[in-house]
């Protein structure tokens, strides 16, 4: 485990225990329109849409969790293979026998149709990247709003649980996103891994993925407070 995510881990534990449930604001598109999913992007070609796709996995360490070195490894993006792949959340990130404590495991992200991602649609694996939503709790629709019940947000969501970094994911471009879900159904080459579910509260995290402990989307206007215009 690296540096980055035990520094991960530690942040989840505090935001865990620091357990506020407020509703999501309602978030409105930004001036790109990327609160909705745009279906069709005609600016790259097929073949541009996935390298681009790879490239992001490659730079975003996807693989730090979800398994592999690179591309060429046997395992690439297959989810956890040993117990020691899985996260400890909750106080016990900190002291082992502390509790409340969950497990929570790098789902398998090859295209599989049992164990892995070929069961969902592109535009699932979307949605989970932009609004952290387990895919296969989550139906298979464009969604418009971060607001339970509006724009079809779920009502009750279904969040993937931490440290899967959605949170920063979601900032990523409708483009770029679109690419990683076009890279990893079309892309990769499928691997039968079944993970075990993560374990997690009766709320899904959803206590956890409030916009007062992840920040809104979108993000505030350039120059926020706490920037200046060069
Ligand atoms: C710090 C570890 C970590 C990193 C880095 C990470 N993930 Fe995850 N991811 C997880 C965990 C843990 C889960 C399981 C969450 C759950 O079971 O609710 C998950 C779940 C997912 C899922 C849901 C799969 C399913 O079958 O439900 C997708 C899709 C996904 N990750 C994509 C990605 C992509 C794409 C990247 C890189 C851009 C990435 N992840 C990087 C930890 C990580």
């Amino acid at each position: 485990m690296t540096r980055t995510f035990l520094t991960r881990l530690l942040a989840v534990s505090s935001l865990i225990s620091a357990v506020a449930i407020v509703g999501w604001v309602h978030q409105s598109p930004d001036e790109a329109g990327r609160v909705a999913l745009k279906s069709n992007h005609p600016t790259t070609s097929p073949d541009d849409e996935i390298l681009l796709g790879r490239s992001l996995v490659l730079n975003h360490d996807c693989a730090g969790c979800h398994g592999g070195v690179s591309p060429a490894s046997k395992q690439w993006l297959a989810g956890m293979t040993r117990p020691d792949q899985e996260f400890l959340i909750g106080p016990c990130a900190l002291k082992l026998d502390a509790k409340p404590c969950w497990r929570t495991r790098p789902r398998n992200l090859t295209p599989d149709n049992a164990t892995g991602l070929g069961r969902f649609t592109e535009r699932q694996i979307f949605n989970a990247l932009r609004y952290g939503l387990r895919p296969e709790d989550t139906p298979d629709v464009d969604i418009t709003s971060g607001t339970p019940g509006v724009g079809n947000f779920p009502q009750h969501p279904h969040y993937l649980a931490p440290p899967m970094p959605w949170p920063g994911w979601r900032y990523m471009s409708d483009r770029e996103l679109q690419a990683i879900a076009a890279y990893l159904k079309r892309a990769v080459k499928p691997v039968s891994n079944k993970v075990p579910e993560s374990e997690g509260p009766p709320d899904f995290w959803a206590s956890a993925y409030t916009v007062d402990l992840i920040g809104p989307y979108p993000p505030p206007a350039f120059p926020a407070a706490n920037e200046r215009v060069p």
